[in-house]
C-alpha cells in the first residue's frame, strides 16, 4: 500500500498560553485508509487535522502529502494541495446566509473562500454536478433553501456534498457527528464510509465515541496530551488501553 500522508516528528506549540498541543507525532496514512482519531477534548485531534492542510502552521516537523512536502509548500502549491483535501467540521461551517446549492458549488472552487464563492458565476455543468452531489446525500429538494434553515443533520449532509463536489483524495472530518443525535450520526458516518469505499477517498476523522470508532474505523490513532498513546486496529483496544486513552474514571458508552 502506498502512503498518502506521512507525518514526521510533528510539533505544535501555541504561542498564546504556551500550550504544547502536539509533541513529536509521527504516523503514516495509507491511500484508501479510514483512520479514526480518538482522544479526550484538548488532546490535539483538531490541531493534528489542521496541520495536515496547514490551516494551522506546524511549529516543527514534516508533513508529506502524496509525495509533496506540505510544510515547505509555497502558497500557490498549498492552494493546489488543498484542492485535494476536503474538510468537514463539527459545526458544519457552511455559509449560513447562502443557499445550499451555493455552499455545495463552493467545493468546486477548491478551498472554500466563502466570500468569493457567493459572487462566483458557475457553469451549467457545475450546477448539474452540485445537484448530483445533493442527490447522493438525499437532499436535492433543499437546494434553494438558505443553509441555516436546515437541521443539523441536513447541514452536515451539505458539508459532505460540498466535499464530494471537490472530488478530493482526502477527506478530513473534525468530529463530524458530535453535534448530532445518535441516529443522525450513523447516517452521516455511512456517507463517510461510502466516500471511502466507493469513491476511493482516504478518510481521517476524529470521533468522540469509541463505539463509533470501532464500527467505522479500520485503524485508530489515539492522542493524549498531544502524544500518540495508541495506534492499531479497533479490536486491539481492550479495557486497559481504553483507560489509557480516556482516563481511569471513564466508562465505555454505546452510540446506537
Ligand atoms: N488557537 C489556540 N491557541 C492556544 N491554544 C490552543 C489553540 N487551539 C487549541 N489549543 C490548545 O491546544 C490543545 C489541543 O487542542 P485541540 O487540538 O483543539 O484538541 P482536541 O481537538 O483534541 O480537543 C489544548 O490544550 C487546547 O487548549
Ligand atoms: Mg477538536
Amino acid at each position: 500500500m502506498e502512503d498518502l500522508i506521512r507525518i514526521e516528528n510533528l510539533v505544535k506549540i501555541y504561542e498564546r498560553g504556551e500550550v504544547l498541543a502536539l509533541n513529536d507525532v509521527s504516523t503514516t496514512v495509507q491511500k484508501g485508509e479510514f483512520l479514526v482519531l480518538l482522544g479526550l477534548s484538548g488532546s490535539g485531534k483538531s490541531t493534528l487535522l489542521r496541520c495536515i492542510n496547514r490551516l494551522i502552521e506546524p511549529t516543527a516537523g514534516t508533513i508529506v502529502f502524496d509525495g509533496k512536502d506540505v510544510t515547505k509548500a509555497s502558497s500557490r502549491q498549498l492552494r493546489h494541495l488543498r484542492r485535494r483535501m476536503a474538510m468537514i467540521f463539527q459545526q458544519f461551517n457552511l455559509v449560513k446566509r447562502s443557499s445550499v446549492l451555493t455552499n455545495v458549488l463552493s467545493g468546486r472552487l477548491g478551498y472554500v473562500n466563502p466570500a468569493a464563492s457567493a459572487i462566483h458565476k458557475f457553469a451549467k455543468q457545475d450546477i448539474a454536478d452540485a445537484m448530483a452531489c445533493l442527490e447522493r446525500v438525499g437532499i436535492p429538494e433543499q437546494a434553494y433553501k438558505r443553509a441555516d434553515e436546515l437541521s443539523g443533520g441536513q447541514q452536515q449532509r451539505v458539508g459532505i456534498a460540498r466535499a464530494l463536489m471537490q472530488q478530493p483524495d482526502l477527506l478530513m472530518a473534525d468530529e463530524p457527528v458530535s453535534a448530532l443525535d445518535p441516529a443522525t450520526a450513523h447516517s452521516i458516518m455511512q456517507y463517510l464510509e461510502q466516500m471511502n469505499q466507493e469513491d476511493d477517498v482516504t478518510v481521517v476523522t476524529s470521533l468522540h465515541f469509541l463505539s463509533l470508532a470501532r464500527r467505522y474505523g479500520a485503524r485508530i490513532l489515539a492522542l493524549k496530551d498531544g502524544e500518540i498513546v495508541f495506534e492499531g486496529s479497533p479490536a486491539e483496544i481492550d479495557k486497559v488501553k481504553f483507560k489509557e486513552i480516556y482516563g481511569e474514571d471513564a466508562e465505555e458508552v454505546e452510540v446506537r
